[in-house]
């Protein structure tokens, strides 16, 4: 048994992550402050974790947190693409100045090893599929941050030998993925549509594609990176390598609703990628991971979350 702390733990990903950790066996701590994460994403592990409400940004918060831990998941961030447009300073403080407390902190506590939740957004519009190694082009301050985040992990990994990986998340979704906002994942928000039978909004022609990852499976990658070193101080992708196209997408929706969705076209969104897919070779090569979730499958357990809040087991 080890001791996990998840930070930004009552979110999207967090959530699950807690929820496989104690399903193992394993004491998890959360530090979030709760600005997009919930405590309903934790009902599933009520009373089975510590929550601790404070701020990455708070150091003192974070040195309370990180004593006495093992590993940390450090999943907290701020993850709107568009705030971080509107707001690039306070995306700095979270994701960067939050990211340094939480590496300066793990150091300090001599935490065996943190893993970082990165994003595909590093590479912009770079090439396809997108390999770990290829240049980097953030397109915004989001993108901006994850990378610096990356480097400040890596940075304490060679100067202080903290033990460190970063996994590049490609397009995450599953159950308690928030469909609330506009800015939500596109698969939340299809199916929150879906499920109310109203037309979903396709800006641009639908051909645009993505690389989808259950939920599930980002899980199963955390885990790996922590029980394995071979991946330590490095940088993977963490994706299907499928890119899947809206279109695409809204025809699995309508099979698996049993509706027909109507579209709604706009004009494409300045700043969107067209293609986004990733190469998932590293992490098969130095982890042994390749998703296990069928695609149609997560996005079954997605729609009935929505409809009823009946969720697939976290693996
Ligand atoms: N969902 C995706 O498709 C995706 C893709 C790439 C990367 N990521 C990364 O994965 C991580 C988790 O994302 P998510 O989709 O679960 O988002 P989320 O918004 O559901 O989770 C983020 C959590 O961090 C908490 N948080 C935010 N600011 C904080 C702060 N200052 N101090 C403490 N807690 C704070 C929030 O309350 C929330 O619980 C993020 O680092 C995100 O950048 C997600």
């Amino acid at each position: 048994m080890s001791k996990y702390l998840i930070t930004g733990g009552a979110g999207f990903i967090g959530s699950h992550l807690a929820e496989s950790l104690v399903g193992r066996g394993h004491s998890v701590r959360i530090l979030d402050n709760f600005s997009t994460g919930r405590k309903e994403n934790l009902s599933a592990v009520s009373g089975r974790v510590e929550i601790l409400e404070g701020d990455i940004r708070d150091r003192d918060a974070v040195r309370t947190a990180v004593a006495g831990m093992d590993f940390v998941l450090h999943q907290a961030a701020l993850v709107s693409v568009t705030q971080s447009v509107e707001n690039p300073e306070e995306t700095l403080a979270v994701n960067v100045a939050g990211t340094l407390n939480v590496m300066q902190a793990a150091r300090e506590a001599r935490i065996r090893k943190v893993v970082l939740a990165s994003s595909c957004a590093v590479y912009g519009a770079g090439p396809i599929p997108a390999r770990e190694e290829q240049s980097t082009m953030p397109l915004s301050p989001y993108a901006a941050s994850k990378l610096a985040g990356e480097s400040f992990a890596l940075s304490y990994y060679s100067s202080y030998q903290l033990p460190c990986v970063c996994l590049r998340y490609f397009n995450v979704f599953g159950p308690r993925q928030d469909f609330h906002s506009p800015y939500s994942g596109v698969i939340a928000i299809f199916i929150a549509r879906a499920v109310a039978g109203k037309p979903v909004t396709i800006y641009g022609d639908g051909r645009q594609t993505r690389d989808f990852i259950y939920v599930g499976d980002v899980v199963r990658a955390n885990i790996l990176a922590c029980e394995s070193d071979r991946a330590d101080g490095r940088v993977l992708n963490i994706g299907s390598g499928r890119g899947r196209s809206l279109l695409e997408l809204r025809s699995e929706l309508e099979a698996l609703c049993g509706v027909r969705m109507k579209l709604e076209r706009s004009a494409p969104r300045t700043g969107d990628i067209r293609h986004s897919r990733c190469s998932p070779a590293r992490a098969r090569a130095l982890l042994g991971f390749s998703p296990q979730t069928d695609f149609r499958a997560g996005l079954d357990a997605t729609v009935r979350w929505q409809r009823d809040g009946s969720e697939l087991k976290t693996p």
